[in-house]
Order: C-alpha cells, then sequence, then structure tokens
C-alpha cells in the first residue's frame, strides 16, 4: 500500500477546448535514469556528478536511501549532486521508503554485488499492477546467491560473499530487471550474458555512462548485453548528465496537441518519442520536428482521427502514456480500441474520465473502448498514480468549468513544478492546500 500525503490539491480552470496555451516549455531529466544512475553510484569507489536531475520526489527519497546506507550527498545546485558512497557500510534498504518506492529495488544489484549481501522488503511504488519481483530473485539465485524471505524482508547473500557471471534468459522484457543485473554483474566474478532485455533509451544512458567509468559492457539498446565483471568504477571527475524525460516530453506534446495556439516542448529528444509522434500523426495532429524540440501550432481539433492504441516496450508505445493519450482520444472522431498489455492496474484512470463526460467501455483490466469525441466537465478527481494524475490534469484543462486534482504526491514524484510550468503557457492551474 503507497502513502501518499494529501494535504494540497492542483486546482485548475478548464479551456473549454479552447486552443489558447503558448510559449516554451522545458522537458526536465529523465526520473527513470537518474533513479537507477543514483542507484549505480554504489557501485563506485570515488565521486560521483550528476547534472540534470530534476526536483522530484522519487528523487529525494532515493537519495534519503542512500544517505540511511552510508552515502554522502552534496546538492551543489538545484539539479546538481556529488554521490560518494565510499564509506557505505549498510546493506538494509530503508523499508518504510523502500515500501513507497518501486525503484528502491534497483538498489539491490549494486549493494548485493559490492557487499555480498543485501535485505529489503517487497518494493511498492505506483498502483499499477501486481508488480512482482520474481525475476530479480531468480536471477540473483542464478549467479550463485540464496534468497531468503524473514519477517517481511527478504535477505539475499551471494555465496562466498561474491556473485558470479550467468547466462540469464529474463522471460519478461523488464526494465528495472535489466538495469539491475547489469549494475550487479558489473562487480560479479566473470561474464554475464543477459537475454531478451529491455531496450529503453534509460538503460543505454546507465550503461553508456557506466562503461565511461570503467564497466565491460556490450550491446547496449539489444536484446542481449553481456556484461564482463571487474573491480569498483572510477568517475575521475567525469559528469553524468540525465538524459531528457521523454515521458514528460510525450506528456506536453500530448496537452499541446489538444490545447495549443502554439507551444515549444524544449529541451527534448523527439528520436525517444518515436511512437508518440507516429501515434499523434496518423491521428491527424500537425507539429514541426527539430533536434531537440517539437513545435506545435493551432491544430484543428476537430479533425481528429480515432486509433487504435497498444502498448509495448520500447521501442513501441510507452506505458506510461496511455492514460494521457486516452484524454486525447476522447477528443477523437470515431471509436478508439486501448490495449494496455504491461500492467493491469493502468485502465482505472478510465473510470474518472467516463464521470468528466468520455463515453467509455472497460472490457476487462487491460483492454477498453473510447467513442468520440467528447465534451468534458470540470470534477473532483483523485490522482490514481504518477501517469494518472497527469492525464486528469491534462482533462482538466481541456474540460468546461473547474476540475480539483487530489493526491497530487503522485504528480509530484515525476513532474517538477508541474503548475508553475503550465501556468507559463497560460494554464489556470494553482497548488492551494486542503
Ligand atoms: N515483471 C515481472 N516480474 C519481475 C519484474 C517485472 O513479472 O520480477 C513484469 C511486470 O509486472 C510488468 C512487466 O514485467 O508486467 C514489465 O514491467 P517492468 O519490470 O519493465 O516495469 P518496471 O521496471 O517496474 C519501469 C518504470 C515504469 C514503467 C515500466 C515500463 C522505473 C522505476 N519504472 O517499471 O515507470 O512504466 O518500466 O516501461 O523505471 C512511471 O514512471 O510512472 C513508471 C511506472
Amino acid at each position: 500500500m503507497v502513502t501518499i500525503t494529501n494535504e494540497e490539491k492542483l486546482e485548475i480552470q478548464g479551456l473549454a477546448g479552447e486552443r489558447s496555451l503558448t510559449g516554451a516549455i522545458q522537458v526536465g531529466g529523465a526520473k527513470n535514469a537518474i533513479l537507477k544512475v543514483l542507484a549505480g553510484t554504489i557501485l563506485f569507489a570515488d565521486e560521483v556528478n550528476l547534472f540534470n536531475v530534476p526536483d522530484i520526489e522519487d528523487v529525494r527519497q532515493t537519495i534519503k536511501l542512500l544517505i540511511d546506507l552510508g552515502a554522502k550527498v552534496n546538492q551543489t545546485d538545484k539539479h546538481s549532486y556529488i554521490v560518494d558512497t565510499r564509506n557505505l557500510t549498510q546493506t538494509i534498504i530503508e523499508p518504510i521508503i523502500s515500501k513507497n518506492l518501486r525503484a528502491s529495488v534497483v538498489l539491490t544489484g549494486p549493494l548485493l554485488a559490492r557487499f555480498g549481501r543485501v535485505s529489503f522488503p517487497h518494493p511498492g511504488g505506483c498502483v499499477i499492477g501486481k508488480r512482482p519481483i520474481d525475476l530479480f530473485l531468480s536471477s540473483f539465485e542464478a549467479m550463485g546467491a540464496k534468497v531468503e524471505l524473514k519477517n517481511d524482508l527478504y535477505e539475499i547473500v551471494a555465496t562466498g560473499g561474491k556473485l558470479r557471471g550467468a547466462n540469464i534468459f529474463l522471460k519478461i522484457q523488464s526494465v528495472t530487471v535489466t538495469e539491475t543485473l547489469m549494475m550487479a554483474a558489473v562487480l560479479a566474478e566473470g561474464k554475464t550474458v543477459l537475454k531478451n532485455c529491455a531496450l529503453e533509451p534509460e538503460i543505454v544512458s546507465l550503461g553508456e555512462f557506466l562503461k565511461k567509468c570503467g564497466a565491460q559492457i556490450s550491446g547496449l539498446g539489444t536484446s542481449t548485453i553481456e556484461i564482463e565483471g571487474g573491480d569498483l568504477l572510477l568517475c575521475q571527475g567525469q559528469i553524468y548528465h540525465t538524459i531528457p524525460d521523454r515521458i514528460e516530453a510525450g506528456s506536453f506534446l500530448i496537452l499541446a496537441s489538444l490545447l495549443a495556439k502554439d507551444v515549444t516542448i524544449a529541451d527534448c529528444e523527439p528520436k525517444h518519442l518515436d511512437a508518440v509522434i507516429d501515434f499523434l500523426k496518423s491521428s491527424g495532429v500537425n507539429f514541426e520536428i527539430g533536434d531537440n524540440y517539437i513545435r506545435v501550432r493551432d491544430n484543428n481539433t476537430t479533425s481528429f482521427i480515432a486509433n487504435d492504441l497498444k502498448t509495448h516496450e520500447y521501442p513501441g508505445f510507452p506505458t506510461d502514456l496511455q492514460a494521457p493519450m486516452s484524454v486525447f482520444l476522447s477528443q477523437a472522431n470515431g471509436q478508439s480500441f486501448i490495449f494496455e498489455t504491461i500492467f493491469e492496474g493502468r485502465l482505472n484512470c478510465l473510470e474518472s474520465l467516463e464521470r468528466m463526460g468520455v463515453k467509455v467501455k472497460i472490457l476487462d483490466s487491460h483492454r477498453a473502448i473510447i467513442d468520440g469525441p467528447n465534451e468534458l466537465t470540470g470534477k473532483e478527481l483523485f490522482s490514481p498514480d504518477l501517469r494518472g494524475g497527469l492525464a486528469y490534469v491534462i482533462a482538466g484543462l481541456l474540460a468546461k468549468g473547474k476540475t480539483n486534482v487530489h493526491n497530487v504526491g503522485y504528480i509530484d514524484r515525476g513532474y517538477e513544478n508541474l503548475e508553475e510550468r503550465l501556468s507559463v503557457l497560460g494554464a489556470d492551474i494553482k497548488r492551494t492546500k486542503i
């Protein structure tokens, strides 16, 4: 069960479909890249310099976990840190935070590889499905570790104090499993071959940085990654610059498609957004794509066409953008079929969209049909998770009247100062106490 404080809400005055947003919105560093690099600092024998770190709750929580383990973390400005794990001694990942943060599981790989042991509770996070950890556990066993569950903590110990390289086939392509095992293998004895790896750009970014600092990794961005284990890594003053958050960029692109007079999504990486760009284009949205920006100007919303949406591992359509794109589809002409293939809890947000006026039929936990276009009216909404919360913000801005989005804590996990950045574009959105 995830604890989210509910002392604040976002109050949104809807634009009733008027395409008036104007200006530029900068995309921040990718949450799902930096959280893994923070875990990766455990593999280093010196200080690690991190730049373009988003100021979001999941980063703050991960830093608390590192400090609790014994790391020194020095914030040099709003978006930069120096992390020093040389005096790290603890191998128990703090349970209260860990139970609320799925990404905490990624710390298990570097800790187990460096110290030969790690203890942690079942990691929590957004309530978007079952989110098991069987693949982590069976892979650690394949690398020579013993796994026990004692008093609600997994206790994993590497036999002989050191993990051994192994050949591992992952029955599911998983982002955090790929990252965790890649990092574990960096300090294991001998060679590890991981097959059916996930291909997300955040994994490549992590791996490239580890390679720059001495790790022997090949096959990044392909389904087979090979790692030759070695000694602790050395940063030696090099910098990890967090890649742009493709999910944040995609969220803003969807919002702009619906409500922009002239909006530029700046500092993004369009080549990480192929599936989203293709989907919007084939639904009738026009935009201009530059090297590191996307500009959306005055689309004719009434001409958007229904489109079938199927989520898929990268480079397919990201599950993290399914909820925001469902809001887009509520404005398109005709019937759209949504197939969420990765998580079984991510269609939950459609029930609230239905209360706002979206004609939607939820067929089962993975499939739904939306009939558009629909006029939306403002409502009291409770974010079910991070991306569902963002979908509600888009729906609130699109609607007639006022929408309050509660459970803002979910949105704060992944979007820095959302209301301030959207206000700059002319959106009427503010954070208020309850
Ligand atoms: N799975 C298993 N066993 C495991 C691990 C995963 O069955 O041991 C299953 C999951 O239940 C799911 C599938 O594998 O059905 C794929 O999930 P994956 O493991 O790839 O998800 P994740 O690594 O837990 C990351 C992101 C998510 C993002 C997914 C999919 C992080 C911290 N989280 O989660 O991001 O939705 O990949 O792209 O990197 C978010 O940012 O809002 C978010 C939830």
